[in-house]
């Protein structure tokens, strides 16, 4: 299994020094199932004030990250066929475990730029094949982000956490939300286990946990239902469900297997 390189290019690279005692991260990290490698643009730069920033073109508060430290940095990192570069960002596309999922199976690098200050100059925008946001909310830079998206790649590699069945299993559910779960005492303030989970009956035990998984998902954040429920009409589609006219074909085909052929 070859190690799953993960390259930082960021102006704050000792914000990163926290994965390696970040538990089961730190594990993967340490164990060769990933790599961190850290670039600064500031060592990218020239000039004796090693400036990575400098006014807006048409004034205005505030600086922007200049082009050519970021370009040398990420042009600079040794290639790999599956690489993926990744720009962190407000202004992008909200990150989703299918995302991570993405990313850990289909590529063997990623390389997160992570901004700072007012923003990166247009032109950084085009070393990048997709631009993240972590949530509707502005940081003072990606690293936090990128942080978001390691922890989130790396805990999907096999031999990070678990048995590959349980994160296959996991990946067909992940639209759900998690379902209650108890450790003993079975009886704490006045506030009891459920007696389901208490008879050793396993089948039984898995029906409530479905089942209050999706009662959960369903009064908490209803639009995850709803994709579930898609998902679940068109199993293993690639189809966007995110699409009308993707979702009509799928109802339509999910219906015709009840009706007769038409050709018969
Ligand atoms: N940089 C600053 N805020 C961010 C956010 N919400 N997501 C990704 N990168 C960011």
């Amino acid at each position: 299994m070859s190690t799953y390189q993960i390259e930082v290019v960021t102006l704050s690279p000792t914000a990163f020094s926290s994965l390696d005692g970040l538990g089961v991260i730190g594990r993967a990290l340490a164990s060769g199932i990933a790599n961190i490698s850290l670039y600064n643009p500031r060592d990218f730069t020239h000039d004796n004030y090693h400036k990575v920033d400098d006014e807006p073109y048409g004034g205005g508060a505030g600086m922007v990250l200049k082009p050519e430290p970021f370009f040398d940095a990420v042009n600079g990192i040794p290639p790999s066929s599956k690489r993926r570069v990744l720009m962190m960002t407000p202004q992008g596309k909200q990150l989703s475990q299918e995302d991570l999922w993405r990313w850990s199976q289909e590529y063997e690098q990623l390389v997160l730029l992570c901004g700072q200050y007012e923003g990166f100059d247009e032109r950084i925008r085009t070393l990048a094949d997709e631009e993240v946001s972590i949530g509707d909310f502005v940081l003072t830079g990606g690293e936090i982000a990128a942080m978001t998206i390691i922890n989130g790649v790396i805990r999907l590699l096999p031999g990070t956490v678990g048995s590959s069945e349980s994160l296959m299993e996991e990946s067909f559910s992940d639209l759900l939300l998690e379902h209650p779960q108890y450790t003993r005492p079975a009886k704490f303030h006045d506030l009891e286990v459920p007696e389901v989970l208490r008879n050793g009956n396993h089948g039984e035990i898995s029906r409530w946990r479905q089942e209050q998984r999706e009662i959960r998902t369903k009064a908490r954040r209803p639009e995850l239902y709803e994709r579930w429920i898609q998902k679940e009409l068109c199993p293993n589609s690639k189809i966007d469900l995110n699409s009308s006219t993707d979702l009509d074909f799928c109802m339509r085909k999910d219906f015709d297997q009840n009706e007769d052929p038409w050709w018969e």
